[in-house]
């Protein structure tokens, strides 16, 4: 075989064995293989971290990818704060109900809408700023933090870094927003833990769901393959009882978390709460 025909080879083994992990079904990945790719396709959320700190120069290149991210009309309408004392994470720990992995990890990210920032820059110039007032820009700061925030991820997993998000902190945004003295108009979305993994804790990648069940092609397609969904169900159990994780099926986890209006743990006030910190949601 020829240097380059092996390379080739290489490269067709490693995306087929990424897409045995991710999806545990026939789904086939062929092309070219690259390093982001595979970067993305090896995510893992972790929740064991070893007691190493995140060092400063890897917090500010995780930083520069965030602020890489698009950003609606470059608004950039998000701001972070990084969160290393240990009382405070514990304190944030404790409106999140309380996950070993906050306590762990050197490091919390709280990924923050901030349309405290263009209301600043719009009224200081004798506008209104009566645009910030609607759900459409609620939404634009939650979805350059959540774009912003991913970018992180990735980049502090190409440096081998690990993370989780937590979406608990929003059981109680006020709280939060207390504790980090958001001014009015900051919305906390979500808290990432950031660290070097615990070999000894190791997170595999999670199956997700066949491509046939997410990808439309041209129309959406309302009909559920249930084969599809029953494989998937059977892919996530083998994951679970490799992790020694409580076994149980997708479809029922999926009921469990949005089943009841109890099921949202107090975030079903949300809209209230946003009020409440300054976001008028007309
Ligand atoms: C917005 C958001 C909030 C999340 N909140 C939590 C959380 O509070 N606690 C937690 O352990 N994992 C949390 N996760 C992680 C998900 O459980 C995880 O991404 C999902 O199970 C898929 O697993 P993977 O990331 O390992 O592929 C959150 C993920 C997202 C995207």
């Amino acid at each position: 075989m020829t240097p380059s025909a092996a390379a080739a080879k290489d490269a067709d083994d490693r995306l087929a064995t990424l897409a045995a992990a991710r999806y545990r079904n026939t789904q086939k990945l062929t092309g070219d293989w690259n390093e982001t790719l595979d970067t993305l396709l090896s995510h893992r959320s972790v929740r064991g971290y070893l007691p190493k700190p995140v060092p400063e120069s890897v917090l500010q290149l995780a930083i520069a990818a965030a602020q890489s991210a698009p950003s609606s009309s470059n608004l950039q309408a998000w701001s972070v704060v990084a969160v290393e004392d240990e009382a405070r994470r514990n304190r944030l720990n404790a409106v999140a109900g309380v996950q070993r992995q906050i306590t762990q990890a050197p490091l919390l990210l709280v990924w923050l809408a901030d349309l405290s920032r263009p209301r600043k820059i719009a009224t200081e110039q004798g506008a209104t700023a009566e645009g910030l007032d609607f759900v459409e820009s609620f939404l634009l700061g939650v979805i350059d933090a959540a774009l912003a925030a991913q970018n992180a991820v990735v980049a502090l997993e190409s440096y081998g870094l690990g993370s989780c998000y937590i979406g608990a902190l929003r059981n109680d945004p006020e709280t939060v927003a207390r504790e980090l003295e958001l001014p009015d108009g900051v919305f906390p979305v979500f808290g990432l833990t950031v660290g070097y993994p615990d070999p000894a804790a190791p997170a595999d990648v999670k199956p997700r769901l066949p491509q046939t069940t997410i990808l439309h092609r041209e129309r959406y397609d309302t009909q559920l393959r249930s084969d599809d969904i029953r494989d998937y169900n059977t892919a996530l159990r083998s994951f679970q009882a490799e992790q020694s994780m409580p076994r149980i099926d997708w479809t029922e986890q999926v009921k469990n978390r949005i089943g009841t209006v109890e099921s949202l743990k107090g975030r079903h006030v949300l809209g209230a709460v946003a009020r409440k910190l300054g976001f008028k949601l007309r």
